[in-house]
């Protein structure tokens, strides 16, 4: 999409469509929207004093001026009470706004920025969640249906109208913010859409590949002779069972600048988890092509990183593999040796993700980082603690403050759980140095971190993340529609944002 902004009045605009917005209670309209009214002869008003609008969080409603300005419509949309007001309540009311205009069939959409009069939002903050809104809540994924007769086409620009001049250049920056933001997390919800016939590891590497191109940041991919040659067992036991080879994307943003601090992200990248030979029930076995979910996310945190020019050197790790059952897969029981030396007792190949990450986890401190990151679609236990409105977060006690700080702010939030020394007793193996689960259903999302801290660089600070369920979402909401949430993305760059600016 393209995005523009204009200083000017929005009353005057010649426009398919102006947005407008309204906070609730308010029943005599200020702003840019108390123009829009008097323009209109008190049209809002009306509306306001019969109750038919309230102004409750995306609450919208569509004027048809008839010639009283230029515009052909427009769409009022609520921001619920000032006071409780936050710039995801902008980023809402953008995507609401924008999705109705497309319903409408509008292609160029000229809107105010919500939150930045009387809602006391910085512009270029205020700039950066239209924006963002306005792209992550348009977002569709269509390209495997074949007939598109009802559906709407592409809103193709966005025009952000001011009427303070000297706020225009504030508002060019955040706005590009957002909208790098928003095509990133598009790029990760794209991935976790396409199914596993797809988005096989070959297929997300090159992805991997050509969007380091793109924006300039290095890419190695190794195959899986390299992968054995450095010994990662762990990582290739999940691979054993399927056709398609395993594939580690390294991407480096910033590579070859040591003057700067290094963080190593890390994304389980599981194509298609079946369970392996501990085979899952058939059930709602078509959400496990999005356990590749977190390796996605770390994708997409990269490019959005490399774009945003942020000064840290920035390694991706994404290790790729389906986890299949079949003659050669890995059993139940089965020991293997993992890069960092520790063998591994295999007692459910449907703990697989664990696997994955250990060697990758292990890998990272080749790069001598600052911090490690991980995120992965890891337990159903993390589904059964913390449900749809938190990720589950564990290691690190600052690191995780200051994810739950990053998470707050863009809402994808995240609650830390221990990992008391206690807990790691449950992953003794009899055979081997540990074993892959804990044995009973007890604390399930704590034992894969417990398990995974067993891998990571030493006197490295580690925070694991636990996406499981929220790769996806069945609930429509406002800038995160039904599918793919590209969930990790937005939390990581807000993280690392904040990490540059000391
Ligand atoms: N990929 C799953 C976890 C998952 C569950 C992701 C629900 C998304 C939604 C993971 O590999 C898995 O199978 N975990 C097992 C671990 C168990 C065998 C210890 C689980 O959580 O049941
Ligand atoms: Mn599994
Ligand atoms: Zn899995």
């Amino acid at each position: 999409m393209r995005i523009e902004i204009i200083v000017g009045a929005i009353q005057t605009q010649p426009a398919e469509a102006i947005v407008v917005n309204l906070f609730e209670g308010v029943t005599e309209p200020a702003g840019a929207t108390g123009a829009v009214d008097q323009a209109l002869s008190g049209q809002l008003r009306v509306l306001l004093a019969g109750g038919d609008f309230r102004g409750k969080p995306n609450e919208v409603a569509v004027l048809y001026p008839a010639g009283a300005i230029p515009a052909q419509r427009v769409i009022l949309v609520g921001l619920g009470k000032a006071e409780k007001f936050t710039l995801d309540g902008a980023r809402q009311a953008a995507a609401t706004a924008a999705k109705k205009a497309r319903e409408l069939g509008v292609t160029h959409l000229h809107t105010i920025l919500h939150g930045a009069g009387s809602g006391g939002l910085d512009p270029e903050k205020a700039a950066e969640a239209v924006v963002e809104g306005t792209l992550l809540g348009l977002y569709r994924f269509n390209e495997l249906k074949t007939k598109l007769d009802d559906v709407r086409p592409d809103i193709e620009t966005l025009t952000l109208v001011e009427l303070d001049a000297g706020r225009k250049a504030a508002m060019e920056t955040g706005a590009r913010v957002g909208q790098v933001i928003a095509e990133s997390t598009a790029l990760t919800r794209d991935l976790v859409n396409r199914p596993s016939n797809v988005a096989t590891p070959s297929y997300i590497a090159e992805v991997a590949r050509q969007m380091a191109g793109e924006v300039g940041m290095g890419c190695t991919v190794l195959e899986k002779d390299a992968l054995t040659a450095l010994g990662m067992g762990s990582f290739l036991s999940v691979n054993q069972g399927g056709d398609e080879p395993a594939r580690m994307v390294i991407l480096e943003h910033n590579l070859g600048r040591d003057d700067l601090p290094t963080v190593a992200l890390v994304g389980k990248g599981i194509t298609f988890d079946t369970g392996g030979i501990s085979l899952k029930p058939g059930q709602g076995m078509d959400r496990m092509k999005g356990d590749m979910g977190g390796a996605a996310a770390v994708l997409g945190a990269l490019r959005a990183a490399a774009l945003l020019d942020l000064p840290l050197h920035l390694v991706g790790l994404l290790p790729l593999t389906e986890n299949m059952p079949d003659a050669q897969a890995v059993k139940p029981g089965d020991v293997v040796r993992s890069l960092k030396g520790l063998t591994i007792e295999i007692l459910n190949t449907d703990a697989e993700g664990r696997l994955v990450l250990a060697d990758a986890l292990t890998y990272a401190g080749n790069f001598t980082p600052a911090a490690v990151l991980d995120i992965a679609t890891l337990t159903g236990g993390r589904v059964i603690a913390l449900g749809a409105h938190a990720a589950a977060v564990m290691g690190d006690d600052a690191l995780c403050a200051r994810l739950q700080t990053a998470g707050q702010v863009v809402y994808e939030r995240v609650w830390p759980l221990p990992l008391f020394d206690e807990y790691h007793e449950a992953l003794k193996s009899d055979v081997a140095d540990i074993k892959n689960i804990g044995g009973s259903r007890e604390a399930s999302a704590i034992m894969g971190g417990c398990f995974l801290s067993k891998f990571t660089p030493d006197d490295v600070p580690w925070v694991h993340i636990d996406i499981a369920g929220l790769e996806f979402t069945e609930k429509d909401q406002p800038y995160v529609p039904k599918g793919a949430t590209g969930m990790g993305v937005r939390l990581f760059v807000e993280l690392l944002r904040t990490w540059s600016a000391g």
